[in-house]
């Protein structure tokens, strides 16, 4: 249509009027399960609030834990006066022959036969997404099965990669336990060449690990189904107290031929949970093979986030490249370990003192950072609204954030809220 202006005929200006935004269909999401009970857990503020939502150590005063062996390798990085530049796209290689050593051990077969591609990775998570990517692409259409329940990021990463993603049987809420039959028979009926997440150690969020019996058991069981096992250890050392005991199942894998991946955290074992530093490994059956997986995964990585920083894995590698540093960092992760065996105990002996009848076995059973404690989603509403205490809604505690001055007033409030529930 043209309108008559003076003596000329002009078009109208195309004047779009938006009546809503671009973004007007995006709708606020909900908190993270874990990081979102820091979010809450900081809003309140009682002076006897706990938080026991996210999985980061503290110390007997409730404060977060810089490790002595982090503060002299600090002080070295400082004093050898090292540049900035890039790290190559698979990160600093003295921290990847270490981390990935720790986990598989000096005598491991493969290693020497160099067989092994390490990445350094964003942390556990980081390492998880670059499994992850690296299976839609080489494996597409074949499914992950991650045990339930599991640490609540492991099924985002798979599907936001686009790997389908289902569970296996793991825990018994009768006794709080392994369900190792059930998961004996979901990995067996899994289709043949499905991979298979396991929690190394310490598994996130029931605390519930298999014994070596059913370690091995399980590995037969993933050769035959020409299964491809990926390890999440994010844990080494937390469980036990010992690094070598709880690497126990992955190297007996990897002793068995099995050509896992693993994916290592060093948030926990080393306290660095803000420096983002992790591993990726991935075992080939040549070196040959492992050269090309490597030339991958930089293909992978490089328009992910390029090359990963340096600070971390510079401390890492330090600590672990240093004999006394290194002796010193295995005293300080049994350290934390044993004040997570304590709480654990301690938790139950105030449990008991008050009253309750329950059986809290469970506690002291599970081990690492995490305990499911059978509290149920309302009763954890409970402990957050009447006593400022906090944790994740399936039940489970960081115990890391229990310390001598709040365990007997956690142990009142969770008899009270278990005492007066149907
Ligand atoms: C946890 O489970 O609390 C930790 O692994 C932290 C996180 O990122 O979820």
């Amino acid at each position: 249509m043209f309108f008559r202006s003076s003596s000329k005929l002009v078009a109208p200006v195309l004047r779009r009027t938006y009546s809503t935004s671009r973004w007007s269909k995006v709708v606020k999401g909900p908190e993270d399960p874990i990081l979102g009970v820091s979010v809450a857990f900081n809003k309140d503020t009682s002076p006897s609030k706990i938080n026991l939502g996210v999985g980061a150590y503290r110390d007997d005063n409730g404060k977060p834990y810089v490790l002595e062996c982090v503060k002299k390798a600090d002080k070295k990085i400082y004093e050898a006066g090292v540049d900035h530049e890039y790290a190559p796209i698979v990160g600093v290689s003295s921290f990847n022959n270490a981390a990935v050593q720790l986990a598989l051990g000096e005598d491991c077969k493969a290693l020497k036969e160099k067989r092994v591609v390490t990445v350094q990775a964003i942390s556990g998570t980081g390492a998880l997404r670059v499994a992850a990517a690296f299976i839609a692409r080489f494996l597409p259409g074949v499914t992950a099965y991650v045990p339930n329940p599991t640490w609540g990021n492991h099924n985002v990463i798979f599907a936001d990669c686009g790997v389908p993603v289902k569970s296996y049987t793991y825990y018994n809420p009768q006794n709080c336990g392994l369900n190792f039959d059930g998961m004996f028979k979901d990995i067996q009926s899994a289709p043949n060449g499905s991979v298979i997440l396991l929690h190394a150690c310490a598994h996130n969020p029931t605390g519930v690990d298999p014994s070596m019996e059913q370690w091995k058991k399980i590995s037969q069981l993933c050769k035959e189904k020409n299964h491809f096992v990926l390890f999440d250890f994010a844990y080494q050392g937390f469980a036990s107290g010992s690094p070598e005991q709880d690497a126990e199942p992955v190297r007996y894998f990897v002793n068995e031929g099995h050509e896992i991946a693993l994916c290592q955290s060093f948030a926990k074992n080393f306290g660095l949970y803000g420096e983002r530093i992790g591993a990726f490994s991935l075992i080939g059956s040549t070196p040959d093979e492992a050269i090309n997986i490597e030339s991958q995964l930089k293909i992978l990585i490089r328009p992910m986030y390029s090359n990963p920083p340096v600070y971390g894995a510079r401390l890492v590698s330090t600590i672990l490249s240093n004999k006394d540093l290194t002796a010193e960092w295995r005293s300080e992760v049994k350290l934390m370990a044993d004040r997570i065996i304590n709480m654990r105990e301690q938790l139950v002996k105030y449990l008991k003192q008050h009253g309750s009848t329950r059986d809290w076995s469970h506690i002291t059973n599970q081990i690492g950072m995490f305990c499911y404690t059978g509290l149920t989603g309302e009763q954890v509403d409970r402990l957050a609204s009447e006593f400022h205490i906090y944790l994740t809604r399936n039940g489970r505690i960081s115990i890391a954030g229990i310390t001598p001055r709040n365990v007997e007033y956690l142990a009142k409030a969770m008899h009270k809220v278990t005492s007066e529930s149907k």
